[in-house]
């Protein structure tokens, strides 16, 4: 039994029945990720025959919200307070002489491409990506650890371009970049739920050991080992690992990639990766992520955990949304226990305030489903006048994620306040329910039915 990293998370996936494997052959060129897509990346999926590789790959394993819970061991009312609390209390890590991520150890004639089945999802892409990889870099003054996931650009057999988009993060390589120095870098492929959700963390807001966040997440010590060719340490179960270093002053130009919102990024000069070594387990199994919006649910997992804090400030708050299609960072409904006149806004303020990738809040009452566009649309459609209730901020900053914001460099931003007003007006706003029969059994008269 594997306790951590991608073969623990393929066994529990396997337990609950859903792992799909495809016995079928396909091209790492466009067909792999098409049948990702099909599913929304929602369905974790082992290609077994990549062409031109003996390397098997995997994808779509972390893109469904009641999976994720699951591999997290935790539920929708637990979730956002386990994660605070491994924030709040990191706990150590593990130092191994031997891991199974060492197994193999390539120094020589490195190829990438040769090496593993890197896809090439869309049309325009410039190259094949890795897109899944968290990459770990150490702080040149502080020696702090700090990993992200960070799209991966092939540019020959053993270099990369990098797309690192985080102040703090870029920060370390210009420190170096400064100082004239290489900055060394591992890219990890091959984890499970807790490494990547620690990874998500934002390291301006709580300047944290992610591995010891993963370590406080997973309730035992994150096993690492000592990279071969670098000052670094990585989960001794990881798959694969990509060493190597981001020298200073040279850039590459990295695009068009198809990315986060389904349209082609920036075409831009971006720094490198030289690779010194590859290590990887025996039969070793590739990690991709379709870039879409789907696979990002682990960073809205994290944006929850700051859009609740910021909100349960000013309102009591039920439950929040940041939503997979709003690219778990644009969208994000939440719902309170109303109990002032004014709660609403004030509540949109808190959620616009907890990150500027927020674009668009609707805020309900406790009783309205914020998984449920249906129950959403609902509250909008019945519990808003427009004159009142919309909150407009024009011109302030947001994402460059998205195009309607590339245009101008800055968003506008909208509150929606769907909450019912309170008083004996209130009664007006009760819904008609079917006494008893409210939540049906349908089994009971079709049996076999699921709902
Ligand atoms: C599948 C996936 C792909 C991502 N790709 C990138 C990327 O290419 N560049 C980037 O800067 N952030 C990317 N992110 C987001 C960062 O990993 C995330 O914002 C980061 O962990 C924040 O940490 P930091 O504040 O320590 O930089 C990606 C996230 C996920 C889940």
């Amino acid at each position: 039994m594997e306790r951590q990293m991608l073969r623990a998370a393929m066994e529990q996936l396997k337990a609950i029945g859903e792992l799909e494997t495809c016995g079928v052959e396909v091209d790492p060129k466009f067909e792999l990720g098409a049948v990702l897509k099909y599913f929304k990346n929602e369905k974790p999926i082992l290609f077994n025959r990549v062409k031109g590789s003996q390397m098997p790959v995997v994808g779509g394993l972390f893109g469904k919200r009641e999976t994720y819970y699951h591999m997290m061991d935790t539920n929708p009312q637990e979730r956002i307070f386990k994660f605070m609390n491994a924030i709040a209390n990191p706990q150590p890590t593990k130092l191994l002489t031997d891991a199974p991520v060492q197994e193999n150890i390539i120094t020589r004639n490195i190829d990438l491409q040769k090496i593993m089945p890197i896809p090439t999802f869309h049309e325009e892409d410039s190259s094949s990506f890795i897109t899944s990889g968290v990459v770990v870099v150490k702080d040149p003054e502080t020696g702090q650890r700090h990993t992200s996931v960070r799209r991966l650009q092939i540019n020959g057999k053993n270099q990369m371009s990098i797309l690192v988009a985080s102040p703090l993060a870029t920060n370390q390589f210009l420190s170096s970049e400064a100082k004239n120095k290489p900055l060394e870098v591992a890219i990890i492929l091959g984890y499970d739920a807790h490494f990547l959700l620690a990874s998500q963390i934002s390291s301006e807001t709580y300047g944290v050991d992610k591995y010891e966040v993963d370590s406080a997440l997973r309730g035992e010590p994150l096993e690492l080992v000592k990279c071969h060719s670098i000052d670094l340490e990585v989960p001794a179960y990881a798959e694969i690992v990509i060493e190597g270093i981001m020298p200073p002053n040279k850039r590459e130009i990295e695009g068009p990639f198809g990315e986060l919102m389904g349209y082609y990024g920036a075409i831009a000069p971006h720094p490198i990766v030289e690779v010194t070594c590859v290590t990887h387990r025996n039969n070793a199994i590739f990690q991709t992520a379709f870039p879409c919006r789907e696979e990002h649910l682990s960073n809205g997992l994290i944006r929850e955990v700051e859009l609740y804090t910021s909100l349960n400030k000013l309102v009591k708050v039920k439950d929040v949304n940041v939503t997979v299609s709003g690219g778990c960072r644009f969208h994000a409904v939440a719902s309170i226990h109303k109990k002032y006149e004014g709660d609403g806004k004030s509540a949109i303020i808190g959620a616009l305030a907890s990150s500027k990738d927020v674009k668009h809040v609707v805020i309900v009452d406790d009783d309205v489903d914020i998984y449920s566009p249906d129950e959403i649309e609902w509250a909008i459609a019945t519990r808003v006048q427009a004159s009142k209730d919309l909150v407009i901020i024009p011109d302030a900053l947001g994402s460059g994620l998205e195009p309607s914001h590339g245009l101008r460099g800055v968003t506008d931003k909208l509150g929606i306040d769907a909450t019912k007003p309170l008083g004996d007006i209130s009664k007006k706003f009760e819904r008609a329910i079917i006494p008893e029969y409210e939540e049906i059994n349908i089994e009971k008269y079709f049996p076999g039915m699921k709902k």
